[in-house]
Order: C-alpha cells, then structure tokens, then sequence
C-alpha cells in the first residue's frame, strides 16, 4: 500500500512532467507551424541533406505560323496557317552548392545540332563558361506541328525549304530566355521523385520488329512499349511546389498531318494543364509554376491507340508491311483514342497530366546527392565495340533504308514505299542513281540487311546530308539520372540503355537504387536507334536506324563509359571529342520572303468579313472572320497574341482578357486565297465553365504595302460585335 502509495504520488509527479514536456512540444509544434505556414517531409532544416538551389523558367518559343512546312512528318502539303496552342521551353536549373546543370524540354520537334550550337552560343556570350556544352541538356517534346526550319545539314533543310532565321531565332531566343528566367529565380530547395505506370495512351507501331527481339529479354517486360511515368517534383524550403519534370514514352503525334496550325501536341497539353492547374487564374505560359513533359524512349510508341487500319475499307492493315489490300501504305493510318484528331490530343494529353499530377502530388523520396555530368562528342561514322569478347561490329557513314519513305501508320509515305522492306526497288534506285549517285559498296555491305536509300554519308552537296559528330551527355542528380539520346530510342533500346547506365553507375557503391531515365530528341537528330534485332526486320524504324546494325552497340559502349566517369568521379579525364562543324556557308533558304498583302475593295484590315451571332450557349463554338495580313509580317511574335476573348467587367466597367491564341479554347486558323488576299478565322470553343455575361474577340496582325517602292509593315487590328454568352438552354 505505501510503496503503491509514494510511487502513487510519484506516478502523478511524472503524468505531470511528461504532460507539460508533451504541452511544451505542442506549444513548440504549434509555433514552428506558425512560422512555416506549410510543412512538408523532411522539411528543412534537415542538417543532413543540405538543399539543392534550383531554377524553374518557362519562355515562348512560337516561330512564324504561316507559310512555312511543319517539322515531323516531312509532308510538303503541311505548311503553317495559324495557331493551335503555342510553343514553349521550359528549363530547370539544380545546384548542389558545387556544380549545376540546366534542362531544357523545348515544345519542338527535336533538337537539331544547329539550334544547340546556337544556344550554346548565346549562353556563353551571356553567362562565360557557366552553362556549356557538357552540363545543359536540350530536349524536344517531339511535337509534329512547329515551324521546321532549323538545321545545318542538307537532307533537313530540303524538307524544311532550307535554313530559315525567322524559325532559329524565337526558338534560340525563348530557350535561352527560358534558362534566364530560372537562373534569376534560383533558391534553395528539394526535389523528390515518384514513379508509376500509364495504360491506355501508348501503343507498339512496330510490334513485328519488337517481336524480333530475344524471347527471354521480352519475358522480362509486361509490354511492348514502356507504360513508366516518373516525375521530379520541385519545392521551396516551405514546401510549396515550384516546378516539375515528368517523362513518358510516346509520339506526340496526335494531331496528324492534315493539321495546319502550330501545335505543342499531347505533350505540350499536359503542361498546359498542369501549369493552369497550379497557376491559378493566369493565362497560359503565364504564373511562375513550370511543368516539363519530357519525351523518352518512343521510338516505337504511337497516341494512336485505336491502332492502324484501312482509311478507305475500315479493315485491318497488314502486320508485317502495314500497307492495305486497295490503296498500300498511305491508306493504312493509325488513329484514336478520340473522335478527331484534337479530341485525341485532348485525351492523351490529359492522360499523361492525370497520372504526372497523381505522382507529384504523393512523391516523398526525396532526391539528395550530388550533381554530376559527363558529355562527350562522337564521330558515329566509325565506332568499333569488340562484342561476343573477340568479335569486332562498327558502325556505318549514315544512311537511309527504303522504308524511311514508307513513313509510319502515324503518317508520311505518299510513294509506293512500304515498310519491312529487305530488299530495294530497282524503280527507286534508278532515280536516286540518277539523281543523287548510287551507295558504295562498303556502306551498302557495312548496313546489310538495309536496302539504302539515300546514302546520306556519300552526299556532301551543298553541305553534308547529315551529321557524323554526335552528342552523348549524362546528368545525375543525386541517384536520378538523366540520359540525353540524340534521337528516338526504340522501347527496348532505351531498356538496354537505361541498364547499363544503372549498372555503370552503380558498381562503384556511389550511386544506390538509381532512376535512370531517358530524354528523347537531345542535342543533335539523328533519326531512330533499333536493336540489333529490330533492325534486321527493316520497318521504318529500322531503316531509320542511320548508323547501322550497331548503333544502339556503339551507343551502349558510350554511354556507358560517361557512366563509369561519373561513378568514378573522373570525368575529366574524358576526351570531349572531335568538335561538330558550324556551316557558315552554303546553307540555303528556299522561303522567299512574305509577300505583300492586299484586302477586298473598300475594306480595311481587321475588318469583319464573317461576323459573331448575338448569342451562343456554353459548349457552342463562336467563330469570327477578319480580313487579315500575313502572320509572317508580324515578325518576332513571342509573347504576344494574335487573338484576345474578352469579357466584359460591369463593375470595373473594363474589358478583362480570358483567352489568348495560347489557350487550347481558341484555334486561329490563317487563309490564303488568291490575289494575296488573306483572311483570319477565330474560333472559340466555349467551354462549360464559361462565365454568362458579354464578350467580344479581337484580332491583332501586321501588313505589307508597298509606298513607292519601300515595303512597309503596319500593324492592325480588329474587333468582333459584342455578342453574349449564357448558360446551356436546359440549365436556364
Ligand atoms: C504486304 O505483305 C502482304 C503479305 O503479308 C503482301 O500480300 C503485300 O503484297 C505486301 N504489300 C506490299 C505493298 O509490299
Ligand atoms: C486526321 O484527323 C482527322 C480528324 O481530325 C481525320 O479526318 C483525318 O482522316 C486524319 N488523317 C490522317 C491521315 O490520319
Ligand atoms: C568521322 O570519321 C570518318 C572516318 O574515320 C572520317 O572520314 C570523317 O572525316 C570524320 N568526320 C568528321 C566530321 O570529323
Ligand atoms: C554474340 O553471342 C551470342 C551468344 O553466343 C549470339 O547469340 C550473338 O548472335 C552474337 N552476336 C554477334 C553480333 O555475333
Ligand atoms: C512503284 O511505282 C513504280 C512506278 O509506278 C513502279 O515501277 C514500281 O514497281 C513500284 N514499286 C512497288 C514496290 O510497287
Ligand atoms: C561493287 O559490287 C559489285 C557487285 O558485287 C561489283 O560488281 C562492283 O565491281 C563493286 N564495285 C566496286 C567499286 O568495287
Ligand atoms: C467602293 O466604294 C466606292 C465609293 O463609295 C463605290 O463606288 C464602290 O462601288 C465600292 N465598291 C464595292 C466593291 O463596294
Ligand atoms: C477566307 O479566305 C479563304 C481563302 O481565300 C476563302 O476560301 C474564304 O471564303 C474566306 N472567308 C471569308 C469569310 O471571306
Ligand atoms: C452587364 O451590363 C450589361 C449592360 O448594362 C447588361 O446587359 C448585362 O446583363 C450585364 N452583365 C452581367 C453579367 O451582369
């Protein structure tokens, strides 16, 4: 009884201490709360992981919409003529305290050697040596809808009409404005990553080369394209998001070659929704949360999951040449998942944002360590990898298969080309004899089974048909690295990549539980990478592969020796490799220049040619004519607008702009007609979070008249009648 007694007393004595220690932590609790509004995971200060400094900054990078031919499909039929969405470059900048890196996912088709030349150029006039070949990755989306244009070697100027200024330029000026921005906004902060799968928005066009691949290598994988999303989430030291950089493996070719108006695509979509979501009441590209949608290993993985049939007879294509019974290989296109090509967009895109915007929202492994990266120049022409321990493969002067023109079930090959193809056409190669000389015997010998097409090695006139020097650049931040491809890597290419690089990496002990991820369309095109294996079946990936049987070999052998470098801190000892030419003569430009433009009798521009109802419903879509000039005349057009959707503010008494020709709502679509008259159509399709209330479109352009013989631009515009917008019907 005593002693239950005293240890009675003593027992209250210590509910009383360990109350007001617990109290004491509350109160501490509290006030921490109060001085950290938000508090995150491992939320600072953690003496352990000491932050990164990290930069986010997004920038325009819209070329000229007009008149000039669209990069991606190589379709001389897809010129410009208006704006979709427009284009953006999205940069992140991380700092360890000790060395940074810079990556750039640009909305264009990929990075071409030129453009990367150029921004590197830039940089180096602007910041010395901080940001440089080694340590800035570019990246494209893999748009097919921006203004082509921006490369030094022949076969990609033919396509584009030439090397044109009017395209390099915005895109040169809005990365690099783009990496200003987040160099100016460096603070410290924390990055943590997340992973997970994505069904239903990606699908295998070549499953008969993919089928080609080892048994036992393909029973490792559940699929024939890869399903992984990862996402970087970037924070503040209060725990609020900044940014994010996500990579998925997929065309960005939703929208398909008929389309005429500049585009960011699926992927450009899923940022735009993204950073609408987190920058809340801004206009698209505005608000300081950037969201990078990275593209990957897609080589080999179409949006179009509905998959290929005939267009005329509705049947399935052939499986292992995709051509149709009536028709051959143009009439055998890809298609879905949505009604037309921008529902499918739509659809993929807000697909890929859901599962990004999921994985960000839970990620909690945070990324910690050091930032390293190692990069190298290739001469691709002639690497040697000794294979099998005695056996010796090389690679090949750059070439082109017949299938290359067969195009894919994702669009191109209007000849009678179709892929699968092992042996040549006596047709075309007389013609191509002709007119270009034919492949030496080495090349064709060193790209067997791939009957060559163009042997672009052999062609030097004006300039080199395509590029020998290569790029190949790793960055890691902390155990995430990040592996610059110069072009698409087949889905089991860029598997046997990504595990080597993470052996690599992981063999010194350094680097532990490594997220090794691929960004597409880096640096410098060079077309496809197949396997061995796929390249033997020759579809259009395979004869796209232009460096030969061993490319991904060669690749493999080089990569992994930047791994092995940054695992063993000895980067410096790597040779940069032989520097890529920059042309400074015989680039051509096939564009003459925009010409002047002329408007119906007693009309001036911006006038109305086709105008607004009084009323439209939620859901309608409003559409306006304008007598317009020529988009081109309108020079450097980044951030601006050719479009505004106003409503009308009864208490400001104001007009308060809710659409641009950013916004996916609004499609600006340019006409010419003959007699250089033009004329500019705005739709919007008003969507069902529409306000009631009072709106008018504008439209904004420039012209071109001669005074004398002086050409002059003059800016215009031009405004819709005011016209309402109320609920739908059924709601009212
Ligand atoms: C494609 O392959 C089928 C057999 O699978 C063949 O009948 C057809 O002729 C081929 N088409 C072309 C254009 O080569
Ligand atoms: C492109 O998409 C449109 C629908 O938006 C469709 O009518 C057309 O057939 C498609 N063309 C090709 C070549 O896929
Ligand atoms: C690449 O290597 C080949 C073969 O060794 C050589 O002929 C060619 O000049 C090299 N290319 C460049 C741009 O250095
Ligand atoms: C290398 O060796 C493997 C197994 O012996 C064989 O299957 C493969 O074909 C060889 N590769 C080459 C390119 O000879
Ligand atoms: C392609 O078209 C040309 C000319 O019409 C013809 O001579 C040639 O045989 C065709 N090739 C194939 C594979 O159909
Ligand atoms: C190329 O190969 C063909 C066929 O084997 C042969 O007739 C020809 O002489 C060779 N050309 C040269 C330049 O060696
Ligand atoms: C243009 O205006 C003039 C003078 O008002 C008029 O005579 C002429 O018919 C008009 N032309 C057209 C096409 O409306
Ligand atoms: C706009 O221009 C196109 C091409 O000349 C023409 O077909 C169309 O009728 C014009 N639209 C209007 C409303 O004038
Ligand atoms: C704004 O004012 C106009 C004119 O006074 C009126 O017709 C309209 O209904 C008002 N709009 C709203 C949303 O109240």
């Amino acid at each position: 009884m005593a002693d239950r007694k005293c240890c009675g007393v003593s027992a209250v004595k210590v509910a009383l201490a360990v109350l007001l220690v617990v109290m004491t932590m509350v109160c501490i609790t509290l006030m921490a709360l109060m001085l950290t509004p938000t508090t995150h995971t491992g939320s600072d200060p953690d003496p352990q992981n000491p932050p990164y400094l990290i930069g986010v900054g997004r920038a325009d990078c819209t070329g000229p919409p007009a008149e000039i031919p669209l990069m991606g499909y190589a379709n001389p039929q897809q010129k410009a003529a208006g704006i979709h969405t427009r284009l953006y470059s999205r940069a992140f900048i991380v700092d360890d305290g000790n060395q940074r890196v810079v990556f750039v996912t640009a909305d264009i088709g990929m990075i071409s050697q030129r453009l990367r030349l150029e921004v590197l150029r830039a940089l180096k006039e602007k910041y010395g040596t901080l940001y440089r070949r080694d340590n800035v990755v570019l990246s494209g989306t893999h748009t097919h809808c921006g203004p082509a244009g921006y490369f030094q070697y022949t076969l990609f100027m033919i396509t584009s009409n030439g090397y044109i200024k009017a395209v390099v330029e915005p895109l040169v000026n809005g990365i690099v404005k783009s990496i200003d921005i987040a160099h100016s906004n460096m603070r410290p902060g924390r990055i943590y990553r997340n992973k997970g799968e994505l069904e239903d928005s990606s699908l295998n066009r070549s499953p008969h080369s993919y089928l080609n691949n080892p048994k036992e290598e393909r029973n490792r994988y559940k699929w024939n394209t890869d399903k992984q999303v990862l996402v970087l989430k970037f924070t503040d030291l209060d725990g609020d998001g900044i940014g994010m950089i996500s990579w998925f493996a997929v065309h960005a070719v939703s929208m398909n070659y008929t389309n005429r108006m500049v585009s960011s695509d699926n992927m450009g979509y899923a940022s735009y929704l993204l950073e609408q979501d987190k920058n809340r009441g801004e206009l698209p590209g505005q608000g300081s949360f950037v969201a990078g949608f990275s593209s990957s290993n897609l080589g080999d993985a179409s949006p179009n999951i509905k998959g290929p049939h005939c267009m005329n007879t509705g049947l399935p294509c052939d499986y292992l040449n995709s051509s149709c019974p009536v028709g051959g290989t143009k009439e055998c296109k890809a298609f879905g998942p949505g009604e037309d090509m921008f529902d499918s967009t739509r659809i993929i895109g807000h697909n890929v944002y859901m599962k990004a915007k999921e994985l960000y929202a839970s990620a909690v492994q945070e990324v910690t360590g050091q930032v390293r990266f190692a990069h190298q120049w290739v001469n691709m022409t002639d690497v040697t990898v000794q294979i099998n321990g005695t056996h010796t493969v090389s690679t090949c002067k750059p070439a082109l298969g017949h299938s290359f023109a067969a195009g894919t079930t994702d669009g191109g090959g209007d000849l009678n080309f179709t892929q699968g193809a092992v042996e040549g056409d006596p047709f075309w190669d007389g013609i191509r004899d002709t007119l270009l000389g034919s492949p030496s015997n080495q090349t064709k010998e060193c790209h067997h089974p791939k009957p060559i097409l163009f042997s672009t090695g052999e062609m030097n006139w004006p300039l080199p048909w395509h590029p020998q020097i290569v790029d190949v650049q790793i960055i890691t931040i902390g155990a995430v690295a990040v592996i610059a491809v110069p072009g698409e890597m087949t889905t089991m290419s860029g598997r046997r990549l990504r595990q080597a690089v993470r052996e690599e990496l992981e063999s010194e002990g350094t680097f532990k539980d490594t997220e090794v991820v691929i960004a597409g369309l880096s640096n410098i095109y060079t077309h496809y990478i197949t396997t061995y294996e796929e390249y033997q079946v020759q579809r259009y990936e395979g004869a796209s592969t232009i460096f030969g049987p061993h490319t991904l070999t060669a690749y493999l052998h080089k990569y992994r020796g930047l791994a092995r470098a940054i695992a063993q801190n000895k980067v410096s000892e790597l040779p940069a490799g032989p520097e890529p030419p920059f042309f400074t003569e015989n680039l051509f430009n096939l564009m003459a220049a925009a010409a002047v433009d002329r408007k119906p009798e007693n009309s001036s521009f911006g006038d109305i040619l086709e105008q607004v109802y009084p009323i439209y419903r939620q859901g309608d879509v409003v559409s306006v004519t304008f007598v317009a000039g020529n988009p081109r005349h309108s020079g450097d057009i980044r951030e601006k607008t050719f479009v505004t959707v106003e409503m009308y503010d009864n208490r400001t008494e104001t007009w308060e702009v809710v659409h641009t020709d950013a916004s996916w709502e609004t499609r600006f679509h340019w006409l010419k007609g003959t007699n250089r008259q033009s004329n500019a159509t705005i739709e919007w399709y008003v969507p069902s979070s529409a306000p009631s209330g009072s709106y008018r479109i504008r439209h904004f352009g420039h012209y071109k008249e001669m005074k004398g013989l002086r050409p002059v631009i003059t800016a215009y515009e031009g405004s819709s009648d005011i016209f309402r917008v109320t609920e739908s019907f059924y709601q009212q």
